[in-house]
């Protein structure tokens, strides 16, 4: 049996379509995946940042195709997933990474703030959910093999002042996934969801910036050090942490998982 255990983690022959692909875990995801065997699509609104995801996994000797993707706009979505079917004749693999902090106090939130964090942390995964499904049916009714992948948070675990919106749309997150999962299982398509601890990328600095717009050092080594204590490992994780569990995710090992919140997050949620 331990003969194919790695090779079962490979992904050789498969697509993967990966939205948030310019930065943090979208963009490891896509380079990790493409080191595992996998021909990978990645969706963002930042070129610059899609262009040098796609050099560095060709630089890998990786396959890697790239698309301006707003996931908050249905069409862009379609478009992404078409795309991976015009190039590569497939999807296998969605991860619906895309996102960001919405921070504020609950009783201060505006209509259209809220519908701006719907929109993007919520409905962008829906969107994906539901173009991977129509893109990874068979006709036939064969088992489709096929693994969703959405982007959650530690958020989900327990209550965090001052992030009121970007909680309730990971939370909803969950249970999309749940709900999916058992839905798209009749299709043979599995559906499960990472909620990564402090992880350190772009995102991190979101409350972290002088009124110039650099990043205020000291407050931020503050904050590692915070979030460092928050582990009972006394460490943060790094993009490549969600990337192997995205990498377990989509790949044949993880073929009886399904409807599951994984949580690379050194521990945190328990003692937060
Ligand atoms: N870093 C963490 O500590 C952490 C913890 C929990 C959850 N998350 C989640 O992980 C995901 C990835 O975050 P990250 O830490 O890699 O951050 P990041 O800022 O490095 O990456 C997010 C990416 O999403 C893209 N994006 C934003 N809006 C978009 C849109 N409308 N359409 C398409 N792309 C868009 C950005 O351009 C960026 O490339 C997010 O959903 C975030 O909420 C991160």
């Amino acid at each position: 049996m331990a003969h194919d255990m790695l090779d079962k983690m490979r992904l050789d022959g498969k697509v993967a379509v990966i939205t948030g692909a310019a930065s943090g875990i979208g963009a490891a995801t896509a380079e990790l995946f493409a080191a595992a065997g996998a021909r990978v699509v990645g969706g963002d609104i930042n070129d610059d940042g899609l262009a040098a995801t796609k050099a560095r996994v060709e630089d890998q000797g990786g396959e890697c195709a790239v698309r301006r993707c707003n996931v908050t706009v249905r069409s862009d979505v379609a478009g992404l997933v078409d795309a991976a079917l015009e190039q590569f004749g497939q999807v296998d693999v969605m991860c619906n990474i895309a996102g960001t902090m919405f921070p504020g106090r609950i009783e201060d939130l505006t209509d259209e703030e809220f519908d701006t964090g719907v929109d993007l942390n919520l409905k962008g995964v829906l969107y994906g959910c539901q173009e991977a499904i129509r893109a990874m049916r068979s006709g036939d009714g064969t088992p489709s093999g096929g693994s969703i992948i959405n982007v959650s948070s530690g958020a989900i675990d327990r209550p965090y002042p001052g992030i009121g919106l970007y909680a309730l749309t990971k939370a909803a997150v969950t249970m999309l996934t749940m709900t999916l999962a058992i839905e798209a299982g009749e299709y043979g398509i599995r559906v499960n969801a990472i909620a990564p601890g402090a992880t350190i990328t772009p995102f991190t600095t979101w409350r972290l910036h002088n009124a110039d717009g650099s990043i205020d050092q000291e407050a931020y080594d503050a904050f590692i050090e915070e979030m460092k204590g928050m582990s009972p490992l006394g460490i943060t994780g790094d993009p490549i942490d969600q990337a192997y569990m995205m990498l377990y995710l989509a790949s044949d090992a993880a073929r009886y998982v399904t409807g599951g919140i994984h949580r690379a997050n050194g521990g945190q949620t328990m003692v937060w």
